[in-house]
């Protein structure tokens, strides 16, 4: 506390003197700041000196119709008529297609169109691309892009799940794996992985990212970013990634789809922009601006994002690509009153590609006539988009150079396997007379119950690529083998629809219920409830399946309720009543598999959550890293009502502050025990704290399995910094590693804290560490008790 009265206290000095710059250099030590000139090309994915010569003697042969072709994009509808794309007329939803008026097999042919998005199949892709190789004047290939998310034909679970795995090294051979598979159709660009970090469950494209925290959302950038593109982009299986939505979508207010962020800087780069950092670190090819305005300003059309950060400051040599008529919808956001002023205002602020609004093809001849945008701004964005397609060797190999895969591939169904395995997240098991009801004995009498249990479609979750229903495993037929194989019996009942007030199957599912020993129920939401506009403002579990829980729980037989969803649910009474809960997300090709291998214990659940489950939607937005209030709630008793003393402090009066299951949280069927932690050491001196040290404290436990079975535990390493000049988080996530035990096994786990680790954003954007105090925990969730403490001194 010393530390931080005598920083305040020359903060004043040093202001009064006004030598703010020398407070900086005194008191802190600063990362990079802004730069104020364009980093030439470093991506050695992107730059070389072979491609830029190609790209630079081709752009001397286009005509700026052939230039502005590579900036549109359409899909197989084409575009639609100019008014309509620039917000003039009704509602998009109520025209009809008759508004697409320009065919995309034309715009290919003459060279109007540089890519095309979500075209299905291997087919069709290689029509269009025939069409643009062989007929337009200079033969430039077409790039597809298509959402491929979480796989292609075989399906791994929904990024959340993968999340939940803190498994980077599975994540980069999963994308991997989905990019082998969709180059076989000419898919050379993955819109994926999503990297907005979101605190607020409401949220439906919670789902398609990697959750709360940004050390581990950055960590899962980076893995994604690895498996699509491969050591060089050039291999035919590798695709460019396109690292969205930019930026801070996942803060959209009130977890409402499309709505308006607003946040401070130093929230902005500490909590938000690590994910895409850490993807452009790792190569990203393409970036693909968000929908949402942040600060005020739409992210379409946001230079300080797009062009400061983004490329001045990142060095990000690759294009930006627009979301799905978002230039258009720049009229919407009220910044643009007309088509050509959405249009100047995207394409000045950096967005190099126009997806879907058909604007830059229809708008910027007028403006480069009018110099309202420059014909050196529209070349290097032609140069970016062209970069690319030269790095992808798709001049070379414009088609794909293996049969296409059109179904699962039976090779891949281990990795997504496991892959679902590593997701589930045991959030509870209690013991009943007979031990814990997980993991069921074999032989045993099951009830399967609930609409998820034999759902082949809805194992997807959103956005389930070019997936086939048939080739999925449900848990049903997962069941019935191994009961089959085994001995047991499985009765199978639904119950209820996902969505659904009618009680008329209730009554089937009690009667199954009384006949079995254990009772599985699969419950939660659709696929389609979760994803692009799928915001919820109630997060229970849909329809009726509450009132069925409630029936099936009154049986009295042990409950074992499996949790399909692409968020956190609100499971508050099932927490009560329910001695078993295994949140299992969306699982995808081999979901009846993998829950059937943890069901029976043949697997431990290993999955940690990467979002905070709330008690209550009232709580949202809920996340583990706050930052401190003046009146904690720390040790008031927050199930009971407020009384005189307890009432003053930052808290709900008719709900708890915390998390029903918190951050990184997650069983086993075994336990692990934590040593307490260890320190390098206690003192760094703050001239040693230069951006890019590494290890400056090394932090260690030892964690043993104290059970029977083998299990793998997800240690966890958290951070808390007192002292600084700006408020920090009571605890952020600083490091993790995964660790398999053997019973009685144990193993030290080292985390060396750097200056990545240790620094913060102050509101200038610049990285700092100043001299105060520190807290480590290390444990097995964001609730670690085992702490240690250090100090970095002037
Ligand atoms: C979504 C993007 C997606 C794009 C293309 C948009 O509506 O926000 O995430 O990549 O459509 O399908």
């Amino acid at each position: 506390m010393t530390i931080y009265a005598v920083g305040q206290r020359s903060a004043r000095i040093a202001r009064r003197m006004g030598v703010v710059v020398a407070l900086v250099l005194v008191l802190s030590v600063a990362g990079a700041g802004a730069q104020t000139t364009k980093p030439a090309p470093s991506n050695p994915q992107l730059a070389s000196p072979e491609i830029e010569r190609r790209v630079n003697a081709l752009l001397a042969k286009m005509t700026l119709e052939e230039k502005l072709g590579q900036l549109v994009q359409y899909n197989t509808v084409g575009a639609m008529s100019a008014t309509v794309a620039a917000g003039q007329e009704a509602d998009l939803a109520t025209n009809p297609e008759a508004n697409y008026h320009l065919d995309p097999m034309q715009l290919a042919q003459t060279g109007r169109m540089g890519s095309m998005l979500n075209v299905a199949g291997g087919a069709r892709i290689g029509t269009y691309q025939h069409a643009a190789v062989d007929k337009s004047r200079l033969h430039i290939p077409l790039l597809f892009g298509a959402d491929v998310i979480h796989g292609y034909r075989t399906i791994y679970p929904v990024p959340l799940g993968l999340a939940a795995s803190f498994d980077p090294a599975l994540v980069t051979s999963l994308s991997r794996m989905a990019a082998e598979e969709a180059t076989t159709a000419g898919i050379r660009w993955f819109y994926s992985p999503m990297v907005d970090i979101s605190r607020d469950a409401r949220w439906g494209r919670s789902t398609e990212g990697a959750g709360e925290d940004a050390y581990l959302g950055a960590a899962m950038a980076r893995a994604y970013i690895r498996g699509y593109q491969g050591d060089a982009l050039s291999k035919p299986d590798s695709v460019a990634a396109s690292v969205k939505h930019f930026a801070a979508y996942g803060a959209a207010e009130a977890g409402r789809e499309y709505n308006t962020t607003d946040m401070s800087e130093s929230r902005l780069r500490q909590v938000y922009l690590p994910p895409y950092k850490a993807a452009v670190e790792a190569g990203a090819a393409t970036i693909m601006s968000a929908f949402n305005s942040l600060n005020g300003v739409p992210m379409t059309a946001n230079p300080y994002l797009l062009d400061t950060i983004l490329r001045r400051q990142w060095g990000f040599d690759g294009f930006v690509v627009s979301d799905y008529t978002a230039v258009m919808e720049l009229t919407h956001h009220g910044i643009a009153l007309d088509a050509a002023t959405a249009t100047e205002k995207a394409f000045n602020s950096g967005v190099d590609v126009d997806m879907m609004s058909h604007l830059y093809d229809a708008e910027l001849p007028a403006l480069i006539r009018s110099g309202r945008v420059s014909m050196a701004t529209v070349d290097e964005s032609v140069r970016r988009v062209l970069r690319v397609k030269f790095a992808l060797g798709l001049f070379e190999h414009p088609y794909p150079d293996q049969p296409e895969v059109t179904a699962a591939v039976p090779e891949h169904r281990p990795l997504v396997r496991q892959a679902a395995e590593e997701s589930f997240v045991l959030l509870q098991n209690k013991a009943g007379a007979q031990g814990p009801v997980l993991p069921l004995q074999a032989g045993v009498k099951l009830a399967l119950l609930g609409p998820l249990a034999d759902s082949a479609n809805e194992m997807q979750g959103a956005w389930g690529g070019a997936h086939k229903a048939a080739d999925v495993v449900t848990l049903k037929t997962a069941l019935e083998e191994r009961a089959a194989a085994t001995g047991g019996s499985l009765i199978y009942a639904q119950g209820t629809e996902i969505l659904s007030n009618s009680d008329a199957g209730f009554q089937a599912a009690e009667a199954a219920a009384r006949q079995a020993d254990v009772v599985v129920m699969a419950l939660g939401e659709s696929s389609a409830m979760s994803g692009e506009a799928g915001s919820r403002a109630h997060l229970d579990l849909p329809g009726n399946q509450q009132q069925l829980l409630e029936r099936i729980v009154g049986l009295g037989k042990p409950v074992v309720l499996l949790v399909f969803s692409g968020r956190p649910l609100i499971l508050t009474w099932a927490a009560q009543h329910v001695p078993a809960i295994l949140e299992v997300w969306f699982p995808g090709t081999e979901a009846g598999h993998a829950l059937s291998r943890v069901l029976y214990g043949d697997v431990a659940p290993s999955g940690k959550l990467p979002m905070s489950f709330p008690q209550t939607e009232g709580q949202e937005p809920l996340y583990y890293n706050q930052l401190p209030t003046g009146r904690p709630a720390n040790n008031a008793d927050l199930t009971q009502p407020p009384g005189a003393k307890s009432r003053y402090i930052s808290r709900y009066i008719d709900a708890p502050n915390a998390a029903l299951f918190p951050f990184g949280f997650g069983l086993s069927y075994t336990t692990f025990s934590y040593s307490d932690v260890t320190l390098s050491r206690e003192m760094v001196a703050l001239k040693e704290a230069r951006p890019g040290a590494a290890a400056l404290v090394v932090a260690t436990a030892t964690v043993t399995n104290r059970g029977t079975r083998k299990a793998t535990e997800v240690v966890q390493c958290y951070v808390r910094n007192r002292g600084a000049s700006l408020e920090q988080p009571v605890r952020s996530l600083q490091g993790f590693a995964r660790v398999t035990l053997a019973p009685g096994e144990s193993q030290s786990v080292r985390f060396p804290l750097g200056f990545a680790e240790l620094s913060f954003f102050d509101n200038a954007g610049k990285s700092i560490i100043e001299p105060t105090d520190y807290t480590v925990w290390i444990g097995g969730s964001s609730l670690a008790e085992k702490e240690a403490h250090f100090r970095i001194t002037r």
